[in-house]
């Protein structure tokens, strides 16, 4: 697990605000990560994400999926772009495109995702008012490999927040945010220091032990 100056190299894919890409890029830079953020690259062109990624001096691109006809011609140009810089580990941070299984499969063991909820519960969209209306008093997110099931992969770390009495969506939302900006730098720098992988099977291994399925469990 190698880049130009001996750190990991890390690409990281986004879709809009990139609050989660900004804290483990910050990271990164504080060398509280031992990573090399190599690329940024987001499927919208007005994503915000890319103008901070570029202020931080890191190479950024557009693959815009709505200028090519197919999904299959747009996940092409996309790997295309994010093998030029022969990434140690690829990190979904709010990349809002579904993946197909042949993309999934190319990165497979070394693709994260962050999705807002405790999954295996909510898997999908609008978690926060999926959560609201189940009347859960716990809600949450899951850092997670990616396979090819829809966030499906096995979980290496969740957080949980607490659902009050009079939160909205948007509560909820900011709530848990606050969470995944803990929970995804935690689980880029367990795979960058080689201490969490996913086996043959789809389990993740820590330190070379099987975590539990739901993964670990950040203490409040
Ligand atoms: C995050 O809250 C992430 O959990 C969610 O998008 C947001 C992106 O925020 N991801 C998904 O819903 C994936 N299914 P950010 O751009 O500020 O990091």
């Amino acid at each position: 697990m190698q880049s130009n100056d001996g750190k990991p190299s890390v690409v990281i894919l986004i879709s809009g605000t990139g609050s989660n890409m900004a804290k483990i890029v910050e990271m990164a830079l504080q060398n509280e990560i031992s990573a090399e953020i190599s690329a940024v690259i987001s499927n919208e062109s007005n994503a915000p994400g890319i103008q901070y990624a570029k202020q931080q001096g890191i190479s950024t691109q557009v693959v815009d999926h709505s200028s090519h006809e197919t999904r299959s011609l747009f996940e092409k140009h996309l790997m295309r772009a994010i093998d030029e810089y022969q990434p140690d580990l690829v990190v979904l941070a709010g990349f809002m495109r579904i993946l197909g299984a042949e993309f999934v499969r190319h990165y497979r063991g070394k693709m994260l995702n962050i999705h807002p909820s405790l999954l295996p519960k909510y898997q999908g969209l609008n978690t926060h008012q999926r959560a609201l209306d189940a009347g859960d008093d716990q809600h949450g997110c899951t850092v997670h490999f990616v396979t090819e099931e829809l966030d499906g992969g096995p979980s290496v770390i969740q957080a949980s927040v607490s659902v009050e009495q009079g939160d909205t969506a948007e509560t909820l939302k900011a709530k848990v945010q606050q969470k995944e900006h803990v929970i995804y730098p935690i689980a880029v720098k367990w795979f960058t220091e080689g201490r969490i992988n996913m086996d043959g099977m789809g389990n993740v291994l820590f330190d070379g032990s099987p975590l539990p399925l739901q993964g670990v469990q950040l203490e409040p």
